[in-house]
């Protein structure tokens, strides 16, 4: 495994497993199955609801806590100072572990400056590691990084191929956040496992498409959490440290760059009414839950 320095100095792998849209069902196997490959990165949401089986994997595993990398973010329903630190401490009680690794905010959206105030004192009083934000474009990043007391030192952005980030990239490198590549593969979207170009280098290097989009992203200094419920493809997706793209190889990659999401874009304002829908959609659910237990 390789990894990297942040700039607080903790050091995170290169290459973790990511368990968004992992059931509940399946969670407590495929991560149990993870750590059986060897990868010691982890990262899970508030908003997956899979951080209790996480946490239970990692119990069942035995490996001690301090081999592992826990990343878990923060979902907008709880941002504001005092909501977002119970939400922590929630987070923590379901990994089973008294300090996460690496809390993200998840989304630029809603009271995340209260949000970040209670990071930057859950850092400080040694809960979390370190801390960061994720889905923040270079305006957001700046806003936060420059008037924050504690710059993040993390920012998860959709990047793979299609979306390859640059102008993000170099605003990152700027204020020293490291990025961290989410659907390093655009779940699979725009056919990008069958890219002619892809398939191309891969055959020459006898590796099959995907080991060669994620070593790409290492190539570039990028942190990977690529999701799969297949232990074949777990394996696989780890494979990925005993070869290296040569610069041409590198470059014809650069040139598949679209420039463009392969979900959706944050800086359009009907994305934004759509996370305030969602939020207003769970508190009715919540409710509905309550108002049934009282019956
Ligand atoms: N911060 C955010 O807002 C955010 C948003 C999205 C994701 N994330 C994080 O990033 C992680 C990864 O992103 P993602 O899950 O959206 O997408 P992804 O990793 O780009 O792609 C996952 C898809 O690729 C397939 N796959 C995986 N390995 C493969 C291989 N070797 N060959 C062929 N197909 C393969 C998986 O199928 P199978 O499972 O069927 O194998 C799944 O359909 C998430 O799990 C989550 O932790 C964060």
């Amino acid at each position: 495994m390789k990894y990297i320095t942040l700039s607080n100095g903790v050091k995170m792998p290169m290459l973790g497993y990511g368990v968004y849209q992992v059931t509940k069902d399946e969670c407590e196997r495929c991560v149990l199955d993870a750590l059986n490959i060897g990868y010691r990165l982890i990262d899970t949401a508030q908003s997956y609801f899979n951080e209790e089986e996480v946490g239970n994997a990692i119990v069942k595993s035995g490996i001690p806590r301090d081999e592992f990398f826990l990343t878990s973010k923060v979902w907008i329903d709880h941002y504001g100072y005092e909501e977002c630190k119970k939400s922590v401490e929630i987070s923590m009680q379901k990994l089973k572990t008294d300090y996460i690794d690496l809390m993200l905010l998840h989304q630029p959206f809603g009271d995340y400056y209260g949000a970040w105030r209670a990071l930057e004192e859950l850092y400080e009083s040694g809960k979390l590691r370190a801390i960061g934000i994720s889905n923040f474009y270079p305006d957001r990043m700046v806003d936060i990084a420059s008037f924050s007391r504690i710059c993040p030192m993390v920012n998860q952005i959709e990047i793979h191929p299609h979306l390859q980030q640059i102008e993000a990239k170099k605003w990152n490198e700027k204020y020293k956040l490291q990025l961290e590549a989410w659907a390093p593969f655009g779940e699979g979207r725009g056919g990008i496992f069958e890219l002619p170009e892809l398939k191309k280098i891969a055959e020459k290097h006898n590796r099959t498409t995907a080991q060669i989009i994620l070593r790409w992203h290492l190539q570039r200094g990028i942190v990977v959490i690529p999701k799969s419920t297949h232990a074949e493809r777990m394996k696989e997706n780890f494979d990925v440290f005993d070869f290296e793209l040569t610069k041409e190889e590198m470059s014809t990659i650069a040139l598949l760059d679209k420039d463009e999401s392969a979900f959706f874009s944050h800086y359009d304002p009907k994305i934004a009414e759509w996370f305030v829908s969602m939020i207003a959609e769970r508190r009715k659910q919540q409710d509905c839950t309550k108002e049934k237990k009282n019956w």
